[in-house]
């Protein structure tokens, strides 16, 4: 009951009023009455009693369950098992602010979670409506039609191939972020995944007629990395400087050794359409295209930097960018040397 001494404090003044009003009440009236002083103490007694109980219920007792569900949501221990009163304001202070960053932390990963399902449905819900209509096409009698037939089932399987990468590389992005992405780093020879990769991406390289020259170094580079995901890195940096190059253009592939470094650094620099300064910090980031028509057309959706970046973070590696508008894009990441 009197674990609060603010409680006391209160109801021992109200107490005191109390006593007080009933003396010159008493004296007003100039009743003769031998047990006064009785009556008094009783009274004095009943105030306070009555005062005490009151406060502890309606208030002290919902303050301590608020006070204890605090503590409780944090992993700090009371160091009291009751409130004090004198304390409740300091701390409920410190404890909004400990916990400000915290709440602004999870608002910002909400607002992220948001706008990441938006943009999936987003980029899902093209493909899916062009291979709807491409059926609803053939059901409506072009399955017979020999000129269309065959066109509209490899439009919808060239739309089907879009939604398998996107949701790949979505994989590929949650397992990196999620950290269940487990790497096997092996050493392997440099030159031989550069050459891989400009392999898969030839086709494009023809198609746009640009030259993509590689100056291998003359002797063999060994690196210490997951040799599948750097292939995965190179190809995503040379299709860009594909997409975004411009016909008849070239894409340069070269490695630098800096002395005394324990990294290689590979340079992947186009004459392509480059990127406007404003752009540039944006590029890395998932869904983002400069130019979002020009992008699809290429079969883009964004993800190919978030990827490479992902990655190479993955490995404790970096990359870094420089482009001029309108002249050139050269993409620079580093590899560490592997020891012989
Ligand atoms: N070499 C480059 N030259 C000019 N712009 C580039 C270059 N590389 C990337 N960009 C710009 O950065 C954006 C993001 O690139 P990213 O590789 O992430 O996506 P994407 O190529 O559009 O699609 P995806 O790689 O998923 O197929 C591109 O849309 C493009 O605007
Ligand atoms: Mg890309």
């Amino acid at each position: 009951m009197f674990k609060h001494k603010a409680v006391v404090i209160v109801a021992l003044f109200a107490a005191i009023i109390a006593v007080v009003f009933a003396l010159l009440f008493h004296w007003m009236h100039f009743t003769n009455n031998i047990n006064l002083y009785l009556s008094l103490v009783v009274l004095f007694a009943l105030t306070f009693g009555v005062i005490v109980y009151l406060l502890n219920r309606n208030i002290y007792s919902r303050l301590d369950t608020l006070y204890k569900l605090m503590y409780a949501s944090g992993d700090k221990k009371l160091s009291d098992k009751n409130v004090n009163i004198g304390r409740v304001e300091k701390e409920v202070i410190k404890w909004s602010q400990e916990k400000e960053p915290i709440i602004r932390q999870l608002k910002a990963q909400e607002k992220f979670r948001r706008e990441f399902i938006g943009d999936v449905a987003h980029e899902l819900k093209t493909p899916i409506f062009n291979i709807q209509g491409y059926i609803f096409t053939l059901i409506d009698g072009g399955l017979y039609d020999e000129t269309i037939n065959k066109k509209y089932l490899r439009k919808a399987q060239k739309n089907i191939n879009r939604m398998i990468h996107m949701v790949q590389d979505l994989d590929l992005i949650t397992k990196i972020e999620s950290g269940t992405l487990v790497l096997t780093k092996k050493r392997f020879l440099l030159s031989l995944v550069i050459e891989e990769a400009i392999d898969e991406v030839e086709m494009r390289a023809l198609e746009k007629d640009i030259k993509i020259r590689y100056q291998k170094p003359k002797e063999d580079i060994w690196v210490i990395a997951e040799k599948n995901h750097i292939l995965r890195v190179l190809i995503n940096l040379i299709s860009n400087s594909l997409k975004y190059g411009k016909k008849g253009g070239k894409t340069e592939i070269s490695i630098k050794h800096k002395k005394a470094s324990n990294k290689y650094w590979i340079k992947v620099e186009d004459n392509g359409i480059g990127i406007k300064k404003e752009d540039m910090p944006r590029i890395f980031e998932r869904f983002y295209r400069v130019d979002k028509s020009r992008s699809r057309n290429e079969g883009g959706s964004g993800l190919g930097l978030a990827i490479v970046k992902h990655i190479l973070e993955a490995h404790n590696e970096t990359i870094s960018v420089k482009s001029t508008f309108g002249e050139g894009t050269s993409f620079q990441f580093s590899l560490e040397k592997a020891l012989k």
